[in-house]
């Protein structure tokens, strides 16, 4: 019985978690030739990081994961 319960606790986090991750709305990557191709976050800084030339507002999310919340933008057509 303490196994069950311990079952139904854990999905009830793995679902709250997947659902605090979707629930983002973080724009999405531009699909162009800059980003084409990136799974470094480091990259991503060199051009959003602080003090760079497109770098993200003060009021961005601290986390420097950038691709667990911005997926890049499926090609139209
Ligand atoms: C070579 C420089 C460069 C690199 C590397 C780069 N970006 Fe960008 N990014 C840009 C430029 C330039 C724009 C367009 C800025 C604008 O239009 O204001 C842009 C736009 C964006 C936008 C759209 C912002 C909006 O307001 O819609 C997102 C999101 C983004 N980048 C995320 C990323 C992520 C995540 C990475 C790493 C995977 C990354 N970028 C790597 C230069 C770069
Ligand atoms: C925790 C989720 C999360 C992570 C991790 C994250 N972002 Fe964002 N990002 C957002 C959200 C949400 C916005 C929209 C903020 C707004 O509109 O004020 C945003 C906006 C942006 C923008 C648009 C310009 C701006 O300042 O709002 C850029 C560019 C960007 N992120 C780049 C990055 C890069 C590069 C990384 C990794 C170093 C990263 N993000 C990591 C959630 C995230």
């Amino acid at each position: 019985m303490k196994t069950f319960v311990s079952f139904i606790i854990f999905v009830m986090v793995v679902v709250g978690l997947l659902y605090a991750i979707s629930g983002q709305r973080s724009p999405q990557i531009p699909n162009d030739e800059t980003h084409k191709g990136i799974t470094e976050p480091v990259v991503c800084l060199n051009c959003h990081g602080p003090e760079k030339e497109y770098a993200r507002k003060p009021a961005h999310p601290p986390k420097d994961e950038c691709l667990k919340c911005h997926r890049v933008k499926r090609k139209k057509k």
